[in-house]
């Protein structure tokens, strides 16, 4: 009976929550206005892009105010801290997307095109279909390669003729948005692009799980000698940030959860993982606690890591490395080479930058604005930029904590001691929001300044060492985290505005943007993960949270991606691939 009484309430429980979701999603699509109906009556909004900052931002703007017109070269939203786990075969493709479509509904116009120019003074930007050069294959079938590489979802797509027909156009806006991201920085090395797998987008991940297949599949063929078997099955991995280390980790899991079972023998004689990265550790960017247990982690998981190894060059079989301090280099035979060394501007980013100024956009990683995250140098204030694409511009660190040590130090002594300028910047810590994220860096400067450790500060030894670091400080990283909160603040802050008077925002009382670190996290395989708080003030106050890793921090992870996943269908998804992944293990055959 007690059962039954549960059962029914479990029923109808699940079945109200689901009943008003569904109802709230309809209304949702329906009443809001349909874009057509209702256009030009309405100042218009365009976005650029349908990543982590466009999508919250999507979502949230009030259509009934803004008529929302989003342009971008892929038409679905991409899960990308799931792209190295779909790389093995760990996660479906489908599981990792989300048709922009049934993101965002009617109420916003989606069109597929590629944004190549903008004109901040005319107000329009232009747009083509994909920006791709086609290569004739067969009678009507093209396939499409794009400028830029690998580096956009659009390109090596096979497609129909007939049906990819997108003649070039331009749009007006009255508000634009520009979300296009950022693409992979090669640092100009040689054989990059032609050898390398970059991971950023679905198509990379598709082609690294097909690469690893066809490794394998190639070392079993009779005929290969033990050296070409051994180059074979020797992974790549450029660049210890979160984007190698957890490559590095599914790939491991996978070589020793399925590939083991297949191929005993070139499991145990031939395979091996390098990761390889340019500074003296990997994780840089979390706490020195984290990378020391992700290095110990790597070595009991087979991850050779290089570190202090700089990759000089990548060719069809070999990769050439050079060691710090030395001339020497050398060379690492390898099949498959995944490039994951950071990112760096768009073309139409900097197109931007050079049309506005490069005196006022000086910054090569990306469009600076202000703290409302208005494109300096456009005087109407028209252009927001968020996510990857843009650089927030705060008043120098250095400065603010100039001011802070002179108000410190009212007996003139230009010294001040580290604990009493450290109560000082706890006390001022709202004003000093880039303080608690960087507070490794700043710890770091102040050490460097204090030289001699006699315990005081001079404001001119802090001030050169800060002065160095400054660029670094200044920037937000550039994850999903940050994206998609500018993207939601812009939302909120467009819903809020009383006119269209795009520059007067402190006259109206608007608050600018506050980021809120809650922490990163990384998989590190073998169902373990790291999980830094540092710089989350809210957790580490009141939770006392320290750094965490292991199996309790996976299940962190887990959850955190379930949760983060846009709709019911994708989480189910996720569910349904984890559990699948765990019982009959990954799919290994090449498609
Ligand atoms: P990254 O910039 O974080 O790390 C790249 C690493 O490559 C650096 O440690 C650098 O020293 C090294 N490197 C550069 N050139 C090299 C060379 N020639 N040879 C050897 N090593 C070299 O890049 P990543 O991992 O692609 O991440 C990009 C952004 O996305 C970052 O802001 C990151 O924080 C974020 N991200 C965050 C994730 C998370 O929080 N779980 C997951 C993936 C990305």
């Amino acid at each position: 009976r007690r059962l039954k009484n549960f059962f029914v309430i479990t029923v109808v429980g699940l079945g109200t929550y689901y009943g008003y979701r569904s109802y709230r999603r309809y209304r949702w699509f329906n009443d809001m206005s349909d874009f057509d109906k209702t256009s030009g009556t309405k100042p218009r909004v365009v976005v650029l892009g349908t990543g982590w900052a466009a999508v919250p931002l999507l979502k949230h703007i009030d259509t009934q105010k803004y008529e929302v017109v989003c342009v971008s070269p892929r038409n679905y939203f991409l899960m990308t801290p799931l792209l190295p786990s779909v790389s093995v075969g760990t996660v479906e493709t489908r599981t990792v997307i989300e048709s922009i479509r049934s993101l965002i509904g009617p109420r916003v116009k989606f069109i597929e095109s590629h944004c190549i120019n903008v004109d901040p003074k005319a107000k329009i930007i232009t747009c083509i279909s994909d920006g791709e050069q086609t290569v004739a294959r067969g009678d009507n079938v093209k396939a499409v390669i794009a400028p830029s590489g690998r580096t956009d979802g659009a390109s090596s797509r096979i497609i129909k003729d007939s049906a990819r027909v997108r003649p070039e156009f331009q749009m007006k806006y009255d508000i634009l948005v520009v979300a296009i991201g950022s693409e992979n920085n090669t640092f100009n090395t040689p054989g990059v692009e032609e050898h390398a797998h970059f991971l950023k987008e679905l198509l990379d991940a598709r082609r690294i799980r097909s690469a690893i297949s066809d490794a394998f599949e190639s070392a079993m063929t009779p005929t290969q000698t033990v050296e070409e078997r051994k180059r074979l099955l020797h992974f790549v991995i450029v660049g210890g940030g979160p984007t190698g280390v957890e490559f590095a980790a599914e790939l491991a899991d996978l070589v020793r959860e399925d590939l083991q079972t297949y191929f005993p023998r070139l499991v145990a004689n031939d395979v091996k993982i390098t990761l390889i990265e340019a500074l003296d550790h990997i994780l840089s960017m979390m706490d020195k606690q984290i990378s020391d247990y992700t290095e110990r982690h790597f070595h009991r998981e087979n991850i050779d890591v290089l570190m202090n190894t700089f990759v000089k060059e990548v060719k069809q079989r070999e990769v050439i490395i050079q060691l710090k301090d030395s001339n020497e280099l050398k060379s690492l035979p390898c099949s498959v080479v995944v490039w994951a060394t950071g990112i760096k501007a768009r073309s139409l980013t900097n197109k931007l930058r050079e049309i506005i100024g490069l005196n006022i956009q000086s910054n090569r990683m990306g469009l600076l604005t202000d703290q409302y995250l208005r494109v300096k140098g456009i005087d109407d204030g028209s252009i927001f930029a968020l996510g990857d694409c843009a650089t927030i511009q705060t008043p120098k660190l250095v400065d603010r904590i100039q001011s802070l040590f002179e108000e410190a130090d009212t007996e003139h002594r230009s010294a001040l001691d580290l604990q009493q300028f450290r109560t000082l910047v706890e006390k001022k810590i709202t004003e000093f929001p880039q303080l608690e994220i960087f507070s490794k860096s700043v710890e770091k400067a102040f050490t460097e300044a204090d030289k001699e450790k006699s315990g005081y500060l001079t404001l001119a030894a802090l001030r050169s060492t800060l002065e160095k670091a400054d660029h670094k400080i200044r920037a937000l990283p550039a994850t999903a985290q940050v994206a998609s909160q500018e993207g939601r603040y812009v939302a909120d802050l467009l819903n809020q505005l009383t006119d269209t008077q795009l520059n007067h925002f402190e006259q109206q009382n608007l608050k600018p943007f506050r980021y809120k670190h809650m922490g990163s996290l990384a998989y590190v395989g073998g169902d373990e993960a790291v999980v830094d708080f540092t710089g989350s003030k809210p957790l580490l106050d009141i939770f006392k949270l320290k750094p965490m890793s292991g199996r309790s921090a996976a299940y962190l992870w887990k959850s955190f991606y379930l949760t983060e996943m846009f709709t019911g269908r994708t989480k189910t998804l996720l569910a349904f691939d984890w559990v699948r992944t765990h019982v009959f293990g990954r799919d290994i055959s090449r498609y």
